[in-house]
């Protein structure tokens, strides 16, 4: 990229280009973070009210034609995580967690898009929509505690297929003294906020697919501008930038 070089040339600071998701503002987080918290027009709660999110209740109404399509494409077929995303390294490391991306930062993956028409279309309707995939978390798959990496997005799980033993295919999701254990209902959807630490377990025999979809945090307009700056900074990141290279690559060679 020569206009990146220039600009390396002239000492300037490119403070996301081609930056590991780890390298991506380790010091400008926490500050980008409290401008965004300051302005937030939603509570800072791990577990969010879906009534604010009108696109919700549309999105449960067509759950059946969302999972005809996730079911449709084999779990095989869809790649690790850890595969496409050398960024979420560790955390990703159970190749039994599968990700195949419709939409993130902007970017559509299109040859990923065709495969699931109707879902793509619903995604049209969906305001402030960072990133969207198809997550499978294969039987017996585990995903070590972590946390998320900004408060400008809020995640939302739509339950696609459900193992049949509940209980043993679960998140919990630690808010302060509170730990709350979430599941997964066929249709049924919950959102939340990935910067408290959660950890996730499928200890049943049965893989679990749902639809993940990540929203920016509604705000006021400071918090707004700096919440769009940050997103910005991450498209160009190493982090969306590999993801996007490998589904593209993986895209092509299913193509031939
Ligand atoms: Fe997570």
């Amino acid at each position: 990229m020569a206009w990146q070089d220039t600009l390396n040339a002239r000492g300037w600071k490119v403070p996301f280009v081609g930056k590991s998701l780890f390298q991506i503002g380790k010091d400008l987080r926490p500050k980008i973070d409290r401008v965004i918290m300051e302005n937030s027009l939603i509570p800072d709660a791990a577990v969010q009210d879906k009534a604010p999110f009108p696109w919700i209740a549309k999105l449960e109404e067509k759950w059946q034609d969302i999972r005809d399509e996730a079911v449709r494409i084999r779990a095989e077929e869809i790649p690790s995580l850890g595969d496409i995303s050398f960024d979420h390294g560790r955390i990703a490391a159970d190749r039994r967690w599968r990700a195949f991306f419709l939409k993130g930062y902007g970017y559509t993956m299109e040859s990923n898009a065709r495969r699931a028409p109707i879902t793509s279309a619903l995604l049209e309707q969906v305001p402030g929509l960072v990133t969207a995939n198809f997550s499978v978390l294969e039987a017996g798959g585990h995903i070590p505690r972590h946390w998320g990496m900004t408060k400008g997005m809020l995640t939302w799980h739509l339950a696609l297929k459900s193992p049949k033993e509940r209980e043993k295919c679960r998140m919990t999701l630690e808010e302060g003294d509170t730990v709350h254990t979430l599941h997964w209902d066929d249709g049924e959807s919950f959102l939340f906020d990935d910067m408290f630490n959660h950890e996730v377990w499928n200890e049943t025999d049965e893989d679990r697919y749902i639809l993940l979809i990540q929203v920016k945090r509604p705000c006021r307009w400071r918090g707004n501008l700096l919440q769009n700056l940050f997103l910005k900074g991450v498209r160009h990141s190493r982090f969306v930038q590999d993801i996007r290279k490998a589904i593209e690559s993986e895209g092509a060679r299913l193509a031939k």
